[in-house]
């Protein structure tokens, strides 16, 4: 084998073991770039058959060297397609969604109700003043209510206040009549946690006060939103009862939507289930923020909003509100 014979089969040899395209660019570089052994020896050629020689040696490593270079960029391609393939029916990478808690959902669903009557919403100081708590609202001095084994004392006029219903009177001595408001936000009791009772809760507080309502535009504001609340086929009965500032004073019931009103366990078989309070504004209350009872009528009512949470949702027990159990909050 002559010198150009052996240097040719090395230099097939290591294009064809180059396993990379840099590996193979080195290759070029060496056996047939400016400075190799081959470009240099064709530079020095003078006679016909050695140009002839090392030409067709130059020839055949460069058709070697683009095969090569071909046969390198598609295994490379189809390692890539291997490699990088996308499997597009593959479930995605699931992407934790939290929601609203039930009782803000339904804090929302009560201000979009009452938004869509004309009221307007509004949210009072949860430290309240034995004035506006009691006294304005027209509560006797003995009523049962201001004692500290109900009702959360700071001090002899501060509470925590037990109701929404101080918000009537902020409402009523900020601007003048006609209002229609709802009042929503957290009441506190002194009441000892069981399935149907907790120490703090929420309530949404209704106010209207213009000329000439009547009982019949509180049963018919109640039956609304209610029907807003709970379903179309909702109807709604009230009952005497009594509070301080109302007169009359009456708790609205909605029919069962369990049962239809044939009687369930979760209307204790009467087919109603108690909502709150409501009633007629008390003339003493117009009295007490300086407004003609004789000129003025209203109507208020007030509903707990973890009632129509446990009601909407059917929860059995009050605590699964308050206790931020994960398991539970995400079935709602
Ligand atoms: N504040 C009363 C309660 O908490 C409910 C109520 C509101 C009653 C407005 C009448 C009018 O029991």
């Amino acid at each position: 084998m002559t010198n150009w014979e052996q240097h040719e089969q090395e230099a097939a040899q290591a294009i064809a073991s180059a396993a990379t395209s840099d590996a193979l660019e080195e290759v070029r570089v060496r056996y047939l770039g400016r400075k190799s052994e081959l470009a240099l020896a064709l530079r020095e050629v003078r006679d016909r058959e050695s140009g002839m020689l090392l030409n067709g040696i130059r020839q055949r490593l460069e058709t070697a060297l683009a095969e090569r270079e071909q046969r390198l960029a598609d295994e490379e391609l189809d390692r890539r397609l291997r490699e990088e393939v996308i499997d597009v029916t593959l479930p995605g990478e699931e992407l934790p969604v939290g929601h609203l808690h039930p009782i803000t959902q339904v804090r929302r669903m009560v201000e979009d109700a009452f938004l869509g009557l004309g009221y307007e919403v509004r949210d009072d100081r949860e430290v309240e003043t034995v004035e506006y708590n009691f006294d304005k609202l027209a509560f006797l001095p003995t009523h049962s209510a201001r004692s500290p084994r109900d009702t959360f004392f700071f001090d002899d006029t501060h509470v925590l206040r037990t109701e929404t219903s101080p918000s009537q009177i902020h409402i009523l001595e900020e601007k003048a009549p006609p209002i229609y408001m709802v009042s929503i936000g957290r009441v506190y009791r002194r009441d000892a946690i069981t399935a149907t009772r907790y120490p703090i809760f929420h309530q949404f507080e209704g106010l209207a006060v213009d000329k000439g309502l009547t009982l019949a535009d509180l049963k018919g504001t109640l039956l609304h939103v209610m029907r807003q609340l709970y379903g179309p086929d909702r109807r709604v009965r009230f009952r005497t009862h009594y509070f301080p500032f109302t007169e009359p004073s009456i708790e609205p019931d909605v029919s069962c939507g369990i049962c239809g009103g044939a009687g369930c366990r979760t209307c204790k078989f009467s087919g109603w289930i108690e909502m709150g309070g409501a009633g007629m504004v008390d003339p003493q209350v117009f009295l007490n923020v300086g407004l003609d009872p004789e000129e003025w009528s209203g109507f208020a009512f007030g509903c707990g909003l973890e009632r129509t949470a446990q009601l909407r949702h059917d929860i059995p027990d009050i605590r699964a509100l308050w206790e931020g159990d994960l398991r539970v909050l995400r079935q709602f």
